[in-house]
């Protein structure tokens, strides 16, 4: 073969390689096997060994460089980099269209909803469509250059060339313009996170947060070599400079946001696989929903949409603050969610002897923390979302809740399996004791009729020792397991009674850590008496009312005396929460415990002489919020602070917000704060008003 003819060959492969390489990483549509590829790719790069003056920086030999940099250039982006405003409900959205009309008087708006994705900014520079640089945000003027990386992720192409795809109305003129900047997210899939993680494990390293995080690490590494092996995809959604050509206005190359994401998409390169047009705020409103739900099944964590004002001639009139544009407003989810592949069903017995279906998964990151297990709430539920063991499900976790599984991918189902039946499952008796069952309609669920069943006792000890009861530190489940287990314990007084000698024999405790814990349960003889209430574990009574009940009757004895109306006469105590005091103290079992931690000196009352909390001090009786990061107190210990003196300490700030206090860096509500005219605290403030 002469040099002229390898010339033509090699841009015959090229093209072909590359029409393949789109179709297997962009579209999902492979068309060949992956030996049919890799031939093509071996004659390729035999040619260009061959006729090694015949390659090209663009040719897919190329992804992967030379020798590991040193450290990573800076480079300016054309364009800033901006970054979004928050909203988190639908109300904030509303006010944002408000905001849009008022600066396009009389004005059509539309609107682009696209999904915001949780993944790693970058921005790449094509130059007569070929990828020249790729670049982190940095601080949204320079960022790093990380071309090198950029290169080795498959789904990047190294040249832009338009694709006809039957779904796009393409300009059959699109040609890549002379300069075009790219904005994008680079994102880890989730199954290659997985798969990465486990390597990781075997080989000794530390497994990564999540997919954000790994994403993040792999692209700051200076050895291009490594970043190839990781499984990096991008998706992009936006446009920075453009130069579009022989006087051709910058503005015609792209007038929406959807001509945007069209163009994107036909130049070759990945995006965003569902958004939408909407006419109005309210259509945007109604699409969320089924948003939220179908993000689910991409392959990227989204973490909320994204709303664009669709006109890009409206963008240059709307302008921008210092840190976001006023065309677009990311609405974030508060709900975090993954999908992972359920392993099995089990059983949890609660500590009121509930029984619930417990979600054994796969491990998967989710808000900040690794997920094996999740909860299934109860039988009906897992009939309702046809739940079956080897689905691949969703988890989602909203802020300190357990997560939950919240749906199934039907399409992802395996063939061979068969709806979970809970009794065949449960065989009549309780999983962890055996002992009879029945279902309680109150609750939709099963509950274990033994009240000395080991796995519930086990249960209202880890509640008794929760931070938000009886704050008992050391005593976690390992302990209780081994407590219960060694019939050290029968009920939550019987902790008083432990010595070191007896904690000292157990697994994981030497000497000290024993006496520690004995330690930890003496201290929590002194806690306010609330707490006590609260770890009890009463049914329908948790932390919130446990202290105005405490507040409220000052000591347990006149709580034991109270009938039910006059349970009722305390703030939000209904007539279910009233009953089911009534029968706690009624249970001669109850009474025993109660007995035996009176006579181990356990806080029973208020200090004497204290009265009801919400009749002292500034803070009495008054709602409040807190935003920012304090620098004298964690949110927790000022949120506890607050509590003591009365105050009623809320997350979301509204027109019955007395007072918003304020740390560093505040959210958006403090902007919320200031819309509803809620009178604002900053720390100094507070030196005088807390007792
Ligand atoms: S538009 C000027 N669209 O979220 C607006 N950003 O929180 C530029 N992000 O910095 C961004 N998905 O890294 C836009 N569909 C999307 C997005 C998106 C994720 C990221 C982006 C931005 C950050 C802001």
């Amino acid at each position: 073969m002469n040099r002229t003819q390898a010339q033509a060959r090699i841009e015959r492969l090229r093209a072909e390689l590359n029409r393949h390489n789109r179709l297997y990483y962009v579209e999902t549509a492979q068309e060949i096997s992956d030996r049919a590829y890799d031939l093509l790719y071996k004659e390729l790069q035999d040619l260009e060994t061959q006729f090694p003056d015949l390659v090209t920086p663009d040719s897919p030999t190329q992804r992967v460089g030379g020798e590991p940099l040193k450290e990573f250039r800076s480079i300016a982006h054309l364009q800033p980099m901006m970054s979004l405003d928050n909203t988190y409900n639908f109300e904030e959205l509303r006010a944002f269209d408000t905001r849009v009309r008022k600066l396009l008087p009389g004005e059509q708006v539309e609107y682009v909803l696209e999904p915001k994705i949780d993944g790693v900014s970058i921005s790449l520079r094509y130059v007569h469509g070929r990828l020249l640089l790729g670049a982190t945000r940095g601080d949204g003027t320079t960022g790093d250059d990380i071309t090198a990386n950029i290169r080795t992720i498959k789904s990047i192409p190294l040249s832009l060339s338009p694709v006809l795809n039957r779904n796009l109305a393409l300009n059959p003129n699109l040609k890549p313009p002379p300069l075009l900047e790219v904005r994008g997210e680079a994102y880890m899939p989730l199954a290659g996170f997985q798969k990465m993680n486990a390597a990781r494990a075997r080989a000794g390293e530390e497994s990564l947060a999540n997919p954000r995080n790994a994403t993040a690490g792999s692209l700051k590494q200076l050895d291009p070599r490594i970043v190839a092996q990781r499984p990096l995809a991008a998706v992009f959604y936006a446009i920075g400079a453009v130069d579009a050509g022989a006087g051709a206005p910058a503005a015609a190359f792209c007038p929406t946001q959807a001509a945007v994401l069209e163009t994107l998409k036909a130049l070759g390169l990945p995006t965003p696989q569902y958004w939408w047009v909407c006419r109005d705020m309210e259509e945007v409103i109604r699409r969320t929903a089924d948003f939220q739900q179908r993000a689910a099944d991409l392959p990227y964590e989204v973490d909320g949409a994204v709303v664009k004002v669709n006109r890009r001639d409206q963008w240059t009139r709307l302008g921008a603050t210092a840190k976001a544009p006023r065309y677009a407003i990311a609405y974030k989810y508060s709900h975090e969610q993954a999908r992972t592949r359920l392993r099995a069903i089990t059983i949890q017995v609660g500590r009121t002897g509930v029984l619930t279906p417990v979600a054994e998964l796969e491990p998967v990151a989710l808000a900040g923390s690794t997920i094996a297990r999740a909860t299934l709430h109860n039988e009906e539920e897992i009939k309702r979302k046809d739940i079956r063991v080897g689905d691949l499900v969703i988890v989602e976790k909203a802020g300190e809740v357990i997560p939950a599984v919240v749906g199934v991918a039907p399409d992802q189902r395996p063939p061979d399996t068969r709806p979970f039946d809970i009794q065949q499952h449960l065989r009549g008796q309780c999983p962890a004791c055996g002992g009879p069952i029945r279902r309680d309609p109150e609750f939709v669920a099963w509950r274990c009729e033994n009240i000395a069943c080991p796995a519930q006792l086990k249960r209202r000890l880890e509640h008794f020792a929760l931070r938000r009861a009886m704050d008992i530190e050391g005593l976690g489940e390992v302990l209780i397991n081994q407590l219960v287990e060694k019939q050290l314990v029968q009920d939550v007084a019987d902790l008083y009674s432990l010595t070191v000698a007896q904690l000292a024999g157990l697994d994981r405790m030497g000497e000290k850590s024993a006496a520690n814990v004995v330690a930890a349960i003496e201290a929590s003889k002194q806690r306010a008496w609330w707490r006590l209430l609260h770890g009890l574990g009463i049914l329908h009574i948790g932390e919130g009312a446990a202290r105005k009940l405490a507040d409220h009757f000052v000591s347990l004895d006149k709580l034991m005396a109270a009938d039910v109306p006059a349970l009722e006469s305390v703030p939000d105590c209904g007539p279910v929460m009233a009953q089911s005091i009534v029968d706690f103290f009624q249970n001669p079992r109850n009474r025993t415990v109660l007995n035996k931690l009176r006579a181990a000196g356990v806080t029973l009352s208020a200090a004497p002489g204290a009265q009801p909390a919400a009749t002292r001090g500034f803070f009495a009786g008054k709602t409040v919020v807190i935003t920012g990061t304090l620098q004298q107190w964690s949110r927790d210990e000022l949120r506890e602070r607050l509590r003591s003196q009365g105050a009623i300490v809320t997350d979301s700030v509204s027109r019955k917000t007395h007072f918003l206090i304020v740390g560093a860096d505040p959210g958006s509500k403090l902007d919320k704060a200031n819309t509803c005219g809620v009178p604002i605290l900053h720390e100094p403030d507070l030196a005088g008003k807390l007792a």
